[in-house]
């Protein structure tokens, strides 16, 4: 571990997770460095009230462009950064379009674990670097037992699922064969007014204040019947951050251990805003999966016990808290149309 302020690298820092961590690991001190995607447009937005100006004293945010289907960009990363703690975010994350993208999927989602593992390797930091993997409850598939926890057999059933399974096993191998703290965070779905809007909450939810301030008047989904044990990305970053302070490199679930389907979902964010869900959701089958995941549901009694860590936001807090955000963005919305 190095002298100092605490450094930790986050890939994936522009998402809806590395946001809320980001935001976490520089208000406890760190410094913290991002690799960010070149894209055509802005994609910075959910780190941009995290913005230093780069020749201020005192600066704790880097952000530096990379790829983790560039391996040479990620060895210059981590030999500048020289992180204590390394969290891998970075993926393909979207299970439905894994199917159309299933080898650009296994590239990023599955290989850049192992080319991340390699720079760390490669610049001498294996022993020093604790390493965080995003690893999923996609890794069960439609698993035959409920709740899954750490024992649950790993069958995934889509090319993320399978591509999230590599990753967890390299990430297994690399501890056992160079002695690396490195685990999986293995964490059941988890929201907020971040998610990224193309997720079947964030979906509903954005639609939920755009129909109540006249802007559109379907929302089309998929499958209703589908389970999942939704939590909120804030409480689930600071897990990610308690699995690298351990005593021990384990391997952990991190759920609510709560069940709940697409309906309620559904009928819970209408009723938010005093609409009717039935009166405005239709099913378009271009949403219905090749392979569905039906239920998930997880048990995180050991991460309870070798960490503290609890869920805090409750489930119809969490739809209302991105209710009412999309409210707030739909008035915005419906505010600039001439
Ligand atoms: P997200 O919002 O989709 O964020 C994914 C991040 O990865 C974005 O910053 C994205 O950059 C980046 N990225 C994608 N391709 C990349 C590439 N080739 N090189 C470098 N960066 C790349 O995902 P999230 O919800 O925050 O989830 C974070 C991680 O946890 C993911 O690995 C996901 O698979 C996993 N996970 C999520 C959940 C959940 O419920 N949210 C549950 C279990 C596991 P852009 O912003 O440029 O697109
Ligand atoms: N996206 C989407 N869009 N899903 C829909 C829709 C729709 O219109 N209608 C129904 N669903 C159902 C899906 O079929 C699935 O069963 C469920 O809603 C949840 O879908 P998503 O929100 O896309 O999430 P996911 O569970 O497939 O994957 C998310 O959670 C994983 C952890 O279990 C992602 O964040 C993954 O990256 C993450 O690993």
């Amino acid at each position: 571990m190095s002298e100092g302020r605490r450094r930790a690298l986050i890939t994936g820092i522009t998402g809806q997770d590395g946001s809320f961590l980001a935001e976490l690991l520089l208000a406890r001190g760190y410094e913290v460095w991002g690799l960010i995607r070149k894209a055509s447009l802005f994609n910075t937005q959910r780190i941009d009230h995290l913005y230093q100006d780069p020749h201020a004293k005192d600066v704790r945010l880097h952000l530096r462009y990379g790829d983790v289907t560039d391996g040479a960009s990620l060895l210059r990363l981590v030999q500048e950064a020289r992180p204590d703690e390394v969290y891998h975010l970075a993926a393909q994350s979207h299970v439905q379009a894994s199917f159309q993208l299933p080898e650009l999927t296994a590239e990023v989602t599955g290989l850049g674990t192992v080319r991340l593992l390699e720079a760390l390797r490669q610049a001498g930091l294996a022993q020093q670097a604790r390493f965080y993997q995003a690893s999923t409850s996609e890794l069960f598939g439609d698993a035959a037992t409920s709740p899954q926890d750490e024992e649950t057999p790993i069958r995934p059933c889509s090319p993320y699922g399978a591509a999230k399974a590599y990753a967890f096993h390299i990430v297994r191998t690399y501890r056992e064969a160079y002695g690396m703290f490195a685990v999986n965070g293995i964490l059941f779905n988890h929201e907020s007014e971040r998610r990224g809007e193309t997720f079947v909450t964030r979906k509903i939810t954005r639609a939920v204040g755009r129909i109540a301030c006249g802007l559109q008047e379907r929302l089309y989904l998929g499958n209703l019947d589908a389970e999942r044990d939704w939590g909120f990305a804030g409480d689930y970053v600071e897990a990610m951050a308690l699995m690298l302070q351990a005593p021990e490199p384990v391997d952990l679930v991190i759920a609510t251990g709560q069940r709940r389907s697409v309906r309620e979902f559904a009928a819970l964010a209408f009723e938010r805003v005093g609409l009717d869900w039935e009166e405005h959701v239709e099913i378009d089958p271009r949403y219905l999966r090749p392979a569905e995941v039906n239920t998930l549901v997880g048990d995180a009694s050991r991460a309870r016990e070798l960490l503290g860590w609890r869920p805090r936001l409750e489930f119809e807090a969490l739809v209302a808290r991105m209710v009412d955000a999309d409210l707030a963005l739909a008035r915005r919305e419906a505010a600039l149309r001439p």
